[in-house]
């Protein structure tokens, strides 16, 4: 049953949306505050194939799916307070959407298929339009099958600046992105076969910056940098260690966090995460250094090359203020909150998918082997292999897992019972990281996804302010399709 009947709703839907908001009726207090019309941006955002020079030998080009022709789509700016209406166009073959991941917005402007609106049909446009009421670094991407169009280059950076930015000498976006080419530079078409399904998702072997291989990034001594960082691989998590540069941490999923060292001087994001790091650059005049990843053990590469000019920009580091100005986020209540435990499981070597899957196994499946596991893997639907609670859904329209009430302080304690990491995303609200493993988080930073590893147990903390079905989700976009997904009702 479509839920949307037609696409003239939208249209309808955000006049109701703009009158209400107008009205401060359906948004939430903390997302009304800053609503006004008066200043807004209007951006039109294109999705199609195109071709582009992903890798350095010229004369390979691959063949991408993305807005505006560009891998990543256009950086989008705004300034905090202001709204921003994108009108997208399908000109894809298949129907699409776009998510802004991270914004708190009203549900439906959230770009889910079915579930905040019907998908965008070919050669259909949808007006999205929200107000920018967080300040940070955040992301935009298709909802559907975006295994394969994150996967293909649909994804491009949302900046939304903040009324007094920090002070740096530049502020860069690197859009970190993990391909599968084959050896002439094309995206390998595999997308969401059973082995990346049920292992640690589509991970590649060629690794972009703003959707080129990068090769240097020109820096000059004493600069000070403002890096945001985004992870819009499928399924790649990096873990990069800038070596005799000490990066400081001031924001994760583009909230504001106490400045700080990264934890053993990696800087991680698991897909979808973003990190906004301050960087000194403290090498010498015409120096070298290897920004690596070392995510993977074992696997470690060089990424960049941070490339020293000759002529320093100041002899000293800047002594200005790092710090950014908190967002206007909902504090949850720990002693009042309602706690509601989430379990994920599945995949291989698990042990859970066999649970899970109980008597529905055939005579071939029950011998229990790993090679048997493998072949049913590769088999299997891929609707079904990871679980939140027990269950593995399939699309977008599903029963709440959990229904939160309105304005409710809420804690999640989530375990992985996994033997794989995840990025755990929840839509239209940010959520304060509060423990791992029982131990209170440093900085209780505020996130929207946060990355689960093996076996963790992680509890997160915030109040259900906004009203509407919110898509909880692993961020691995095969784990996404097969299974790991579910609804939270903020009711
Ligand atoms: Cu970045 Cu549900 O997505
Ligand atoms: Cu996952």
């Amino acid at each position: 049953m479509p839920r949307f009947r037609n696409q003239v709703l939208s249209r309808r839907a955000f006049l109701a949306y703009a009158s209400a908001s107008a009205a401060g009726l359906t948004l939430p207090r903390s997302l009304s505050q800053v609503a006004h019309a008066a200043d807004i941006k209007e951006v039109r955002l294109r999705a199609a194939p195109g071709l582009t020079q992903l890798v350095s030998d010229p004369s390979s080009q691959t063949p991408i799916w993305g807005y505006n022709g560009l891998v990543p789509g256009p950086e989008l700016r705004v300034r905090q307070g202001a709204r921003l209406r994108v009108i997208v166009e399908n000109g894809l073959d298949e129907e699409t959407t776009v998510h802004w991941h991270g914004i708190r917005l009203p549900n439906a402007m959230d770009g889910v298929p079915y579930l905040t609106q019907r998908p965008i049909g070919v050669g259909e446009n949808f007006a999205y339009e929200f107000d920018a009421v967080d300040a940070g670094t955040f992301w935009y991407h298709p909802h559907q099958r975006s295994f394969e169009q994150v996967g293909r280059g649909l994804y491009g950076s949302l900046i939304v600046e903040e009324p007094k930015p920090i002070q740096t000498d530049r502020d860069v976006t690197w859009m970190l992105d993990d391909w599968r080419l084959t050896n002439s530079a094309a995206i390998s078409d595999d997308f969401s076969n059973g082995h990346d399904v049920s292992h640690n998702g589509r991970v590649g072997n060629t690794v972009t910056i703003n959707g080129h291989v990068p090769d240097t990034f020109a820096v000059q001594p004493g600069e000070r940098i403002r890096l945001r960082l985004v992870n819009a691989a499928n399924a790649r998590i990096f873990g990069l260690d800038f070596q005799d540069h000490e990066p400081v941490v001031i924001a994760l999923d583009g909230q504001p966090v106490t400045p700080h060292a990264p934890d053993g001087g990696l800087v991680v994001l698991g897909p979808a995460m973003r990190a906004d790091v301050v960087l000194d650059m403290v090498g010498k005049p015409g120096g070298r250094t290897s920004v690596i990843d070392r995510f993977y053990q074992e696997l470690e590469y060089r990424l960049i090359n941070l490339a020293y000019g000759s002529t320093p920009l100041r002899d000293r580091v800047p002594d200005w203020p790092l710090a950014l100005p908190a967002n206007p986020l909902p504090e949850p209540d720990l002693r009042t909150a309602r706690r509601h435990e989430v379990v994920f499981n599945g995949g291989m070597m698990g042990g859970m998918v066999m649970a899970e899957m109980g008597g529905s196994m055939g005579s071939d499946g029950s011998s229990g082997m790993m090679g048997g596991m493998s072949s049913m893997m590769g088999m299997m639907r891929p609707g079904n292999v990871w679980f939140i609670n027990g269950v593995a859904a399939e699309g977008h329209i599903m029963d709440p897992i959990l229904t939160l009430e309105r304005d409710q302080s809420c804690v999640l304690a989530m375990t992985n019972a996994t033997a794989w990491h995840h990025p755990i995303h929840l839509h239209g609200h940010s959520f304060r990281v509060v423990s791992r493993n029982g131990q209170p988080t440093t900085h209780r930073e505020w996130q929207d996804t946060v990355l689960m590893a093996p076996r963790e147990r992680v509890e997160i903390a915030f109040v259900a302010d906004n009203p509407g079905d919110w898509m909880f989700h692993c961020h691995i976009l095969e784990h996404q399709a097969a299974g790991m997904t579910g609804v939270i009702r903020a009711a």
